[in-house]
């Protein structure tokens, strides 16, 4: 096994087609005892480092202390709860995790990133009726929070008094009652416009006022970084409603969103959408209403010339989804949202349900086009679908030609992704990603840092003098055509945004050039593995102090000031073996969905951990109790059916919980699922 820390080493020696991972502090040295030319780690002051950080759901609580019972959400009674959080349970995040995972990032990221992607809820939940949250409060935490990455990335020197932009977002937990949030301006935009006046650009604070949304360019004239407020396209926010209607912040928002996205098109530059909660729909799952869902899906698909990528957080899950834009109806985006079924109120989220949400993305990816027989050996296909490009194709056969045709053309067109990043909170371990994206040609481009608010002149002309007038012509057209509730010609009632440019080369979500993301370092912080480290030592203290708060603090210090590594790799898209992402286009993880979707034994990456003859015992299947908990049922029956396993989706699913759950516990999510 190489360990964990080398792999980004070995990936800086050009194995992988990515450049390499972020150098930690104390792989410099492993670099230098191999003694090998490894490009330098920092990028020489002035230049673009290629890297960004997505960090989400820090759920800080200033009420939990080490010592005390998980059953009471860290709050009181004497318990397991850890000094830097207690891993796999509902307990929010103590304040010495944050003040460590500032202290890595300062150590570990500080000069090597270009730009922060916070995708929000960074005050605790409202989960202990004894400790009510309020309003003050939930701005306290943020002001925290805020404060950390001020303090972390403050450069006097530069015109912004920051090193680098930090993009926040609005969180479900970051308001009061959680969930909702009305229609702006109200007293959360005003407060957060404050909390967050080193992050809006003086321009955007009144866009942001007004809506929870806002634009940052993060790198000046080349890309942008669209903050969106997820609050008004959340299903569980039952103080609006959708995107359809033109009263709706939600139709607002998505108007906004369209503007800038065209703008920036003519400006030929690049966004990046970020947002808390992500537009999950698989199975009974719908975070968002399905009108926005659908709104999104179309501009996605419409700009894909111009997004070059989008991250969310909130599901605390690390995973990815697909937006298939064969799943747009336009009349159904323009017509009121119809009454779909939601489980989005699930406040838990536990392990079952995010299993079953997981299993029917898979379903979902099972049913999207299949590689036609010639290109369907995994092996193979990889090597045929990346040279399938518009000048080869002629040279592929009908068949292929018409896969290529179905999922959009060969950059897999017809789809769009959302990548989703677990979270600080230890639900499972406490996890940031640092993506790192392609800056070919940006050599000597201004950077922020370098760009006074007051240059902004370009940014704030266009932007502020943006009004609907293309938007009013098309009601209005619409209001002397034909009328008629199922006429199929019926106009939506917004402006469908124009395709790219037919001549226009696939954006950069699609094929690989300047500004696509080429790969992702997830870390992680195994609090079992440094809890278990230190106490051989200090459990013993630990357990039978009486729980005076300031000794226990004390103690958090001593155990966690050697533990400068808290975050180590936990996989790198750059040189897994097991994703074998290329890069972070869509059509990487069209071919990644496909391959966690396929459930043919004989294929190459349906590997057969578990032999047939563990099989025989099989009549069994999934029992009634599986489907309502699958952690329940343990080892108790050994004539559980062993399927032929997936290893890619086995994969997949331990790193949906972190490399948390047991080799038990994913068998059992695995067996679980509901038979073909
Ligand atoms: C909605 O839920 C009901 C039961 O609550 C179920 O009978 C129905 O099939 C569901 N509809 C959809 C579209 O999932
Ligand atoms: C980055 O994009 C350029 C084109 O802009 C391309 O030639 C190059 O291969 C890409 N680099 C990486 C590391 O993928
Ligand atoms: C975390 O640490 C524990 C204890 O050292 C170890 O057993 C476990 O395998 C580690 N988990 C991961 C995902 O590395």
């Amino acid at each position: 096994m190489i360990p964990h820390r080398v792999l980004p080493v070995l990936c800086g020696l050009g194995i992988a087609a990515c450049a390499s991972a972020i150098p930690l502090t104390e792989q410099v040295s492993e670099q230098q005892i191999l003694g090998d030319d490894v490009t330098s780690v920092t990028q020489p002051s002035g230049q673009l480092s290629g890297r960004f950080l997505h960090i989400t759901d820090f759920h800080l609580d200033t009420h939990y202390k080490s010592g005390t019972s998980v059953e009471r959400v860290c709050h009181r009674e004497k318990g397991t709860a850890g000094p830097l959080g207690a891993q796999g349970t509902e307990c929010d995040a103590p304040q010495t995790l944050i003040d460590e995972t500032f202290r890595w990032i300062e150590t570990n990221l500080k000069g090597k990133i270009d730009f922060v992607l916070w995708t929000g809820d960074s005050a605790r939940h409202d989960n202990d009726e004894r400790i009510p949250r309020t309003a003050g409060e939930i701005i306290d935490l943020n002001e925290v929070l805020a404060t950390k990455f001020i303090d972390v990335f403050e450069d006097k020197e530069t015109p912004r008094g920051l090193s680098i932009p930090i993009i926040p977002t609005i969180g479900n937990n970051d308001i009061m009652p959680h969930n909702i949030f009305k229609e702006g301006p109200n007293r959360w935009t005003r407060r957060f416009t404050e909390v967050w006046a080193r992050f809006i650009p003086e321009h955007q604070r009144h866009t942001f006022e007004e809506g929870g949304w806002f634009l940052a360019e993060v790198i000046p004239n080349k890309l942008a970084a669209l903050s969106l407020n997820t609050m008004y396209f959340y299903e569980s926010n039952s103080a609006v409603d959708g995107c359809a209607a033109k009263s709706e912040p939600g139709y607002e928002h998505m108007e906004w969103l369209r503007i800038q996205l065209e703008l920036l098109r003519e400006r030929d530059m690049k966004a990046i959408l970020i947002g808390h909660v992500p537009p999950a729909r698989a199975g009974s799952k719908r975070n968002w209403d399905e009108s926005c869902w659908q709104k999104y899906t179309l501009f996605l698909n419409r700009f894909r010339d111009v997004v070059a990528g989008s991250v969310y957080g909130h599901m605390n899950i690390d995973h990815f989804m697909l937006q298939d834009s064969h799943d747009v109806d336009i009349l159904a985006a323009a017509s009121e949202s119809e009454s779909e079924n939601s489980s989005s109120h699930d406040p838990e989220f536990a392990v079952q349900s995010r299993s079953t949400y997981l299993n029917s993305l898979r379903e979902n990816w099972a049913e999207m086009p299949s590689p036609p027989a010639e290109m369907s050996s995994l092996e193979s296909w990889s090597a045929d679908f990346f040279d399938a490009d518009a000048a080869s194709e002629a040279a592929l056969g009908k068949k292929a030609q018409r896969f290529l045709h179905k999922i959009g053309g060969p950059w897999a067109e017809r789809y769009s992704v959302s990548l989703v990043s677990p979270s600080v909170v230890p639900n499972y371990f406490p996890t940031l990603r640092v993506i790192e994206y392609n800056t070919t040609g940006l050599e000597g481009v201004t950077l922020w840092s370098d760009s006074p608010y007051s240059d902004d002149s370009v940014e704030s002309v266009i932007l502020e003098d943006i009004d609907t007038d293309e938007l009013d012509e098309e009601i209005a057209k619409k209001k002397h055509g034909k009328k008629g509730k199922n006429n199929k010609k019926k106009k939506p009632s917004f402006k469908v945004p124009n395709h790219p440019s037919p001549t226009a080369p696939p954006g950069p979500a699609y094929s690989d050039q300047t500004m696509t993301w080429l790969s992702y370092a997830q870390y992680f912080a195994n609090l079992s593995h440094i809890y278990g480290d230190s106490s051989s030592e200090s459990e013993s203290e630990h357990s039978q102090q009486p729980s005076s708060t300031s000794k226990e603090n004390a103690n958090a210090n001593a155990d966690v000031s050697k533990s400068l590594d808290l975050y180590t790799v936990e996989y790198d898209t750059c040189t897994d073996k097991t994703y074998k992402l290329k890069d972070l286009t869509v059509r990487s993880y069209f071919e990644l969905a496909k391959r966690i979707a396929n459930k043919n034994r004989r294929k190459h990456d349906a590997i057969l951990e578990v032999e047939e003859e563990e099989e025989e015992a099989a009549s069994s299947e999934s029992s009634a109790e599986d489907e309502t908990d699958p952690l329940a049922n343990g080892k108790k029956n050994g004539n559980r059916k062993k399927k032929h396993r997936n290893r890619v989706w086995r994969t997949f699913l331990e790193r949906a919980f972190v490399g948390f759950l047991s080799d038990d516990e994913l068998d059992d999510i695995i067996e679980s699922e509901v038979p073909e």
